[in-house]
């Protein structure tokens, strides 16, 4: 397992805009007043402001409180990415498994990876590298974890009625390619997202937030699925 390096292009403290499109300036100003006590407050924010894209709750906080506060209540589920070509969508991936609370993101293939869409997101998520589906496999082995791929393939069956398992890694695939056939062999199940329209598919961030949720729902909520639902999906 390799860490990730940390990110080139921008900096914890850089403003974050309230979206892509977006150039209105969010978060909040240098603190009034005296300073309040704790390790877990960041000087420098304290007396410039806070611009980053966390929730009111992490306000000031140092970036290593905010992970460290995280890592006693992120989930057991996680996630995975084949990256071959720089997929544009692992951003976005990156940026819901933060707000979905996953254990940590897998990155498999090129180490390098399109940052754009996690606005900043990957500082306070665990993000690991494989560099084959060899380490994938041998990693979440060694964890006792389960790899459960999302792909509308032929012969995937439905992520709403499947019982998702809690010790699951939800493995997802590129635009184009879909999930890899290297990958399809060694996932214990191989998932599908209903669809209703001509679209022979939606992009794999939205695919990655769908499959996350129902992990939420089956987890956290304790959502039961029912193998009878009907459904006019083909
Ligand atoms: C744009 S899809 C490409 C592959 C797709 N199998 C096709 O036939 O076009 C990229 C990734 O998004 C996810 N995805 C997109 N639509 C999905 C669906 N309806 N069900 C499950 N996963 C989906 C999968 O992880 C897939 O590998």
């Amino acid at each position: 397992m390799n860490e990730q390096p940390t990110p080139e292009a921008v900096s914890d403290t850089t403003p974050v805009t309230g979206g892509e499109d977006e150039a209105r300036e969010v978060g909040v100003g240098p603190w009034p007043g005296p300073w309040p006590e704790g390790e877990h407050y960041d000087p420098e924010l304290l007396a410039n402001g806070d611009r980053r894209n966390v929730v009111d709750h992490y306000r000031y906080w140092r970036r290593e409180a905010v992970v460290a506060d995280l890592d006693m209540v992120r989930h057991d589920f996680h996630v995975a990415v084949e990256n071959w070509s720089h997929d544009f969508n692992i951003g976005s991936v990156v940026r819901t498994a933060n707000a979905f609370g996953c254990a940590a993101v897998h990155i498999v293939g090129k180490r390098r990876w399109n940052r754009r869409g996690a606005m900043v997101t990957d500082r306070y998520q665990h993000v690991h590298h494989h560099p084959d589906t060899t380490a994938l496999v041998d990693w979440a082995a060694e964890h006792d974890l389960v790899l459960i791929g999302v792909d509308n393939l032929p012969g995937a069956v439905p992520l709403e009625t499947y019982p998702l398992p809690r010790n699951a890694v939800l493995v997802f695939g590129q635009e184009g390619p879909g999930l890899s056939e290297e990958v399809r062999q060694v996932c214990a199940a191989v998932l599908s997202i209903a669809q209703f329209g001509s679209t022979r598919s939606i992009n794999a961030g939205a695919a990655a937030a769908i499959a996350m949720h129902a992990w939420v729902r089956a987890h956290v909520f304790a959502q039961p699925v029912s193998d009878t639902a009907s459904t006019s999906a083909p």
